[in-house]
C-alpha cells in the first residue's frame, strides 16, 4: 500500500507523519522547495505539538518527500491537501487545487494503476463533481469509477492537536459513489481506527458537511461573544458561569464556549465567509452566517472600549499585548485577532510590545519595526501603561500580581479572564465580566 499526498501543510504533513510512522510507505509532494527541504532534515516548516518528533520517525521508517508529483506514479490513494484560501472578496480560492488536479491528471493519464483520489483540501459544494472530476478526467483520458476513483474525505484536525486528531478523529466523512474504490479506503480508515464512525454520503453531502461543521463552532463562539457583552454590562454578572452552566445541557455541550475577542485562524474566518458566499450564490440569503461574522468583528471593539474605560487616551501609551498567536500552542497569527488589535492601537498613536512564546518571528513579518519585541512576559510588561491578555497560553495565567510591579500602571484587560483569581489590588477588566 503506498499512499501519496499532495501539499503538505497543516493537514497533509501530519496525516503523513501519522501514517508512515504507523507504518503505511508515504510519499509527499509540496512545490514550496524551502518547506521539501526543511521537511527532509526532519523539521517542521510550522510549529505543531509532537510533529517534530513524528517526523523524524516518518523519515527514518518510510516517508518520501519531493516537490515532482512523478514520485506518487505508483501510489494506491493520492491524497490532496492542498489550501483553499479565501480570494480578496472572501470567495474561496479553488486556484491551488485546479493546479494540483490538473497536475494529478496529467499524471493520472501515465500510470498503470488505478489510484483512488481523495479529496482533503476544504472546498465548497460541486468542487469534487464540477471541478476536480472534470479536470482529472480530461486530463487523463480517463474513466472515473473505472480508472480511477474518486472521494470526497473533509479534515477535521485541530491546529495544536493535530497529532492526536489525526491518530484518532471523531469522525471519518466520505463522499463518494458506492464502487470499488471506496471500498478501498473505508478499508484503510477501518485498519488505522478500527472504531471511528464513519459516515458515507455523496460528494457535494461531504463538502458541505465540513462548512457546517466550522462555520457550526464559530456561531458558538459569537454566540457567547454576545452573552459575554450583555454581561459585561450588567454589574455582578460574569460570562464564566453562564458558559459552564449551558454547558451541562446535554443539547449545548461545554466546548467551544470561551468568550474572547472572536475567532481568528487560517480557516473558521475563511470558512464562514466561503459558506455565506456560496449560500448567497444559490440563492440563499444567509442572515445567520452574516451575523456570526458581525459579532466576531464588534469584538475587537469591545476590547478597545475597555481599554479605553481603564487609560483614557492612547496616545504615548504603552500597552503590552500578551499573545498574537491565534490560539495557544501555535506560531501560526494567520486572521489573528491580535493583529487587528495592534493595528488599531498604532493608529490610536500607543506605543506597542508584544510577547508570544512561539509566535513572535511571524509577527515581525507583519509589523517589522513598527512595534516592539520582548523575549519575556516581564519584559514585555516593564514601563507598561497597560497589559492586554489576548491568547489564551497557559504561562499568562501564572501571571500574580507581584509580576505586575515593573509597568508603570497596573493595569491589565484579560480577554480570556486568566487572572480573575489574581485581580485583587490591581486595575483589571476582563472581557465578559460585569463590573
Ligand atoms: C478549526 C476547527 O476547530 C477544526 O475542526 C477544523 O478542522 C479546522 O478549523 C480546519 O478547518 O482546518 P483551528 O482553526 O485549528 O480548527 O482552531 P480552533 O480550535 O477551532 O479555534 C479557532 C478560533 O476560535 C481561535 O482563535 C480560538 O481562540 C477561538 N475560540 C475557540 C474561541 O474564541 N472560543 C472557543 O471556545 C473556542
Amino acid at each position: 500500500m503506498i499512499v501519496g499526498i499532495v501539499g503538505l501543510g497543516f493537514v497533509g504533513l501530519c496525516f503523513a507523519s501519522v501514517l508512515a510512522s504507523k507504518g503505511y510507505k508515504v510519499i509527499g509532494v509540496d512545490s514550496d522547495k524551502q518547506k521539501i527541504k526543511s521537511i527532509k532534515t526532519g523539521v517542521p516548516p510550522f510549529f505543531e505539538p509532537k510533529l517534530g518528533k513524528l517526523l523524524k520517525i516518518a523519515l527514518k521508517k518510510n516517508f518520501v518527500v519531493s516537490t515532482q508529483i512523478s514520485y506518487l506514479n505508483n501510489c494506491d490513494f493520492i491524497f490532496l491537501t492542498v489550501g483553499t484560501p479565501a480570494s480578496k472578496i472572501g470567495k474561496i480560492d479553488l486556484s491551488i487545487v485546479k493546479s494540483a488536479t490538473e497536475e494529478i491528471g496529467e499524471l493520472l493519464k501515465k500510470v498503470k494503476t488505478r489510484p483512488c483520489i481523495v479529496v482533503k483540501s476544504t472546498v465548497v459544494p460541486n468542487t469534487t463533481r464540477n471541478l476536480i472530476l472534470p479536470i482529472l478526467e480530461k486530463k487523463s483520458l480517463k474513466k472515473v469509477g473505472k480508472d480511477f476513483g474518486l472521494i470526497t474525505n473533509p479534515e477535521f484536525l485541530r491546529e495544536s492537536k493535530a497529532i492526536d486528531d489525526t491518530t484518532k478523529p471523531h469522525l471519518v466523512v466520505l463522499g463518494s459513489a458506492r464502487d470499488k474504490f471506496l471500498k478501498k479506503l473505508e478499508k484503510l480508515y477501518r485498519d488505522f481506527h478500527p472504531k471511528v464512525p464513519i459516515i458515507i454520503t455523496n460528494y457535494e453531502t461531504a463538502e458541505l458537511i465540513k462548512y457546517a461543521n466550522n462555520s457550526f463552532l464559530a456561531t458558538k463562539i459569537s454566540f457567547i461573544n454576545q452573552i459575554a457583552n450583555i454581561c459585561q454590562v450588567v454589574p455582578g454578572t460574569n460570562v464564566e458561569d453562564v458558559a459552564r452552566a449551558i454547558g451541562y445541557d446535554p443539547r449545548i455541550g461545554k466546548l467551544f464556549l470561551n468568550a474572547g475577542p472572536g475567532y481568528g485562524g487560517s480557516c473558521l474566518p475563511k470558512d464562514v465567509k466561503a459558506l455565506t458566499n456560496f449560500a448567497s450564490s444559490m440563492g440563499i440569503k444567509p442572515t445567520l452566517l452574516n451575523a456570526v461574522e458581525q459579532v466576531n468583528k464588534n469584538q475587537i471593539k469591545n476590547i478597545i472600549k475597555l481599554i479605553e474605560s481603564v487609560l483614557g487616551k492612547f496616545k504615548q501609551k504603552n500597552i503590552s499585548v500578551l499573545g498574537i498567536a491565534f490560539k495557544p500552542e501555535t506560531d501560526d497569527i494567520r486572521d489573528s485577532v491580535s493583529i487587528d488589535l495592534i493595528k488599531l492601537l498604532l493608529k490610536k498613536g500607543a506605543k506597542i510590545i508584544l510577547h508570544d512564546p512561539k509566535a513572535i518571528e511571524s509577527a515581525k513579518n507583519v509589523f517589522e519595526n513598527k512595534i516592539s519585541y520582548a523575549s519575556s512576559i516581564k519584559g514585555a510588561l516593564r514601563n507598561s501603561h497597560c497589559c492586554v491578555i489576548m491568547t489564551p497560553w497557559k504561562q499568562y495565567s501564572r501571571i500574580q500580581k507581584n509580576d505586575l510591579k515593573v509597568m508603570k500602571n497596573r493595569v491589565v484587560i484579560d480577554s480570556r479572564r486568566l487572572l480573575i483569581k489574581n485581580a485583587a489590588g490591581i486595575k483589571y477588566r476582563a472581557l465578559g465580566m460585569g463590573t
